[in-house]
């Protein structure tokens, strides 16, 4: 019997870039969906789960999503590609989802969060101080000047203008993604995440909105030998790893 440190480390090995896959190989319905349900529990900014996650199945879109994604190989052979989206825009539904839940257990909103507020003060002052977008300019300029006075003496979050917005949303994205991908591994299949796409093409397939933003498309099936260009290559440890 593997122990959790084996087993975890079996994934992470096992887990390569596919750059194609066998064809004649079935996926069942039910990997993509188990590993969806395991990357929604992805550690995730406030808990605004500021993503939505889009399985391509029919073959006319899968043909349609690879030409979208350029071609590669990878796209063409999958048996399923799986479009992360980043959603910054619907922070307000995600911010009402939390008003109700805190709202059905009020005792439990007595814990002290983030920046000395309750739960529910948290979701209903703070989360729209960062989040609202509207006014921007007049916004970042308030922003500034307000983290400039706050951070003089102690430390302050910094990155809290518009433009910021987007990333957070986004780096929670690629969190679940690679739940996701580990996950395909754990459950016997590869996969191929994929940036070299055309975003905005993707977009007007999946019909989103403007400030919606394509994270990265995963294409998922049984990985062929010659979709792996070569051995793992990684720099050092002591090249990246730095010890304070
Ligand atoms: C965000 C992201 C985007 C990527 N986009 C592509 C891509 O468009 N095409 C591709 O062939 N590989 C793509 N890759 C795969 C990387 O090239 C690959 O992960 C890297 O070379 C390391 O190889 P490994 O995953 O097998 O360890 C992408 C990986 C990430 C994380």
């Amino acid at each position: 019997m593997n122990t959790n440190s084996e087993c975890f480390d079996q994934i992470v090995n096992n887990r390569r870039a596919y750059r194609q896959f066998d064809t004649n190989v079935e996926l069942p319905e039910s990997v993509v969906k188990k590993s969806l349900e395991r990357a929604l529990k992805s550690p995730n900014s406030s808990n605004m789960q500021l993503w939505e996650f889009y399985r391509i199945r029919s073959k006319d879109i899968l043909e349609e999503v690879a030409g979208i994604c350029l071609n590669q190989s990878g796209a063409k052979t999958a048996a399923e590609i799986v479009v992360f989206v980043a959603r910054p825009d619907l922070w307000k539904k995600r911010q009402e989802a939390h008003i109700k839940r805190v709202m059905q257990h009020p005792q439990k909103n007595e814990k002290k969060k983030l920046f000395n507020s309750s739960e529910l003060g948290y979701y209903q002052q703070i989360i729209p101080m960062f989040y609202d977008d509207s006014f921007a300019f007049f916004r970042d300029l308030y922003k500034k000047i307000y983290v400039w006075y706050k951070s003089r003496k102690t430390p302050f979050m910094q990155d809290i203008l518009s433009k910021h917005i987007p990333i957070v949303a986004q780096k929670s994205t690629a969190l679940a993604a690679q739940t996701f991908m580990l996950s395909i591994t754990a459950e016997g299949f590869d996969s191929l995440p994929m940036e070299g796409l055309d975003s905005k093409r993707m977009k007007k397939l999946l019909k989103l909105p403007k400030k919606a933003e394509i994270n990265m498309a995963i294409a998922v099936g049984k990985g062929t030998k010659e979709g792996l260009r070569g051995k793992r290559y990684r720099l050092d440890y002591d090249e990246v790893v730095f010890t304070l």
